[in-house]
């Protein structure tokens, strides 16, 4: 195990290059026009794998390519169908994406976005946290044990898949037709956020989500507003005032029904979060608010975490060009996402919601309500004997006490790790709340790459033991 430890301290240079390489495809998956550039990206993260010494081999989808590396089997295998029965080692599956948000908007971005620059400890890149570092992590923990002749108490599998940040389609799929060669005894992700270094963190819950686009359409085409003006709704006002009333003053939703099978937060897991190191001062400046708004009754960090929300993610509706323009606009439109937490179930909320906007929207105006991607939310025990050994792992890498925390966020998949494959995973963030996902100058912190390497390669002891 030292020899691992040695291995990575001594490559740390040779790795952040390594890293700078994965970074500068444009792997955005939401851009048609990147498809090429998602194909290249995962033919040479395979290139990688067997550089580093794993079996790799690039699976086609009707999406974007998923990348599958195995640690090598010790006995060799005979023909097709699983692992190999001879080995009585736990099997464990090491999840991320190399796929990324768009970077736009690119003129906030202090240098261009697939030109990784490494400033302080930081390197800056879109998908330099979310995710290809976090998951080049592990990368480097078992090319450390393969490297130095270690032998790794456990069989790994990568599964790297181009497709989470449109919903996981593809893997959906792949995992059902692989369920043999993919069983595993659990699933480790580092996808997540840890609040700070020196508070290394197992998430032990996700918020789920449910997305759509509400459209109200008024007039049969933009009207002059001198002219017709007043004898009209307006569908952008129709719209704010249907929006408007679905939370109250203190960002409560209030559609009737929303909270119904939210499950409460218990004693413990609110004291745990009280302990937490960001303060709401930290956080009003880390996020440049004027004030923090949210939940009465519950903390910043439980309203982020563990309270389902309704949001506008886009808001469009008549002239956005420069200048003024005097109409009445045709129509008007909103992108939602409303996040969920455990027991909220996504098929009853879309309901509820959909239900209550028919309801209250003005007879002036046609409603059109589209459906979008939807997810549970994820819960696992955080006092698991596997939960017990990721927390010893945190511990031996981070040298500090780890806390356990939810996450606001959505991983969809983790869903279908546990009802396909009969996994829970295991989700051990490497990400800082200042690294910019989603936004522009995204960045990944060094030592937190450095401790997530060393992190990985405790993980597979510990967890062997466990
Ligand atoms: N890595 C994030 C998820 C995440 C980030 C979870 C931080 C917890 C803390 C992931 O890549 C992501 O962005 N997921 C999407 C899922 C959605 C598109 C269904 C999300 O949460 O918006
Ligand atoms: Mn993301």
């Amino acid at each position: 195990m030292q020899a691992v430890l040695d291995y990575l301290k001594r490559n740390q240079a040779r790795f952040v290059a390594e890293l700078c390489d994965y970074l500068r495809f444009p792997s955005v998956t939401a851009q048609p026009q990147h498809k090429k550039d998602l194909r290249a990206c995962a033919g040479w993260l395979v290139d990688h794998c067997r550089h580093i010494g794993l079996d790799a081999r690039l699976c086609p989808t009707a999406g974007h390519p998923i990348v599958v590396a195995e640690t090598p089997l010790a006995a060799p295998k005979h023909g097709e169908g699983g692992r190999a029965k001879n080995s009585h080692k736990q099997h464990f599956m090491i999840y991320g994406h190399y796929d990324v948000q768009p970077p736009e908007p690119l003129e906030l971005w202090k240098s261009p976005p697939f030109a990784p620059r490494i400033a302080g400890r930081s390197i800056y890149a879109r998908g330099a946290m979310d995710n290809k570092g976090q998951n080049f992590a592990h990368l480097k923990a078992v090319e450390a044990y393969l490297q130095t002749g270690t032998p790794l108490p456990c069989d790994l599998t990568f599964v790297i898949e181009g497709e989470e940040e449109v919903g996981s389609v593809s893997l959906a799929k792949f995992l059902k037709s692989h369920r043999a060669e993919l069983n595993c005894d659990a699933v480790v992700i580092s996808d997540t956020d840890i609040p700070s270094p020196k508070h290394p963190a197992l998430a032990y819950s996700l918020r789920g989500i449910i997305a759509f686009e509400i459209t109200v359409r008024g007039p049969a085409r933009d009207l002059h507003s001198g002219v017709f003006g007043g004898a009209v709704e307006n569908p952008a006002m129709a719209l704010a005032r249907l929006l408007a009333q679905l939370r109250d003053a203190s960002g409560r939703v209030t559609i009737p029904g929303f909270y119904d099978d939210v499950a409460p937060l218990l004693a413990y897991e609110r004291k745990q979060f009280a302990r937490l190191p960001i303060k709401d001062r930290d956080l009003q400046k880390l996020l440049g608010v004027k004030k923090l708004f949210g939940e009465r009754g519950f903390t910043p960090t439980e309203q982020r975490s563990a309270r389902p929300t309704f949001e506008i993610n886009g808001l469009t509706s008549g002239y956005q060009g420069e200048g003024s323009k005097t109409i009445v606009p045709a129509w008007a439109r909103a992108k939602i996402t409303c996040r969920l937490v455990p027991n909220q179930r996504p098929a009853k909320i879309r309901e509820l919601v959909c239900r209550h906007i028919k309801k209250i929207c003005p007879p002036t105006v046609r409603l059109e309500i589209e459906a979008g991607h939807g997810a549970e939310a994820y819960l696992v025990s955080p006092t698991s004997a596997r939960a017990r050994a990721a927390l010893r792992a945190l511990e031996a890498a981070f040298g500090c006490k780890p806390v356990l925390m939810r996450e606001g966020g959505s991983i969809p998949i983790v869903n279908d790790f546990k009802k396909i494959l009969g996994a829970d995973s295991l989700l051990l963030g490497l990400g800082l709340p200042d690294g910019n996902a989603h936004s522009p100058n995204e960045k990944f912190n060094l030592d937190c790459f450095a401790k997530g390497q060393a992190m990985s390669a405790h993980l597979w002891q510990e967890l062997s033991l466990a």
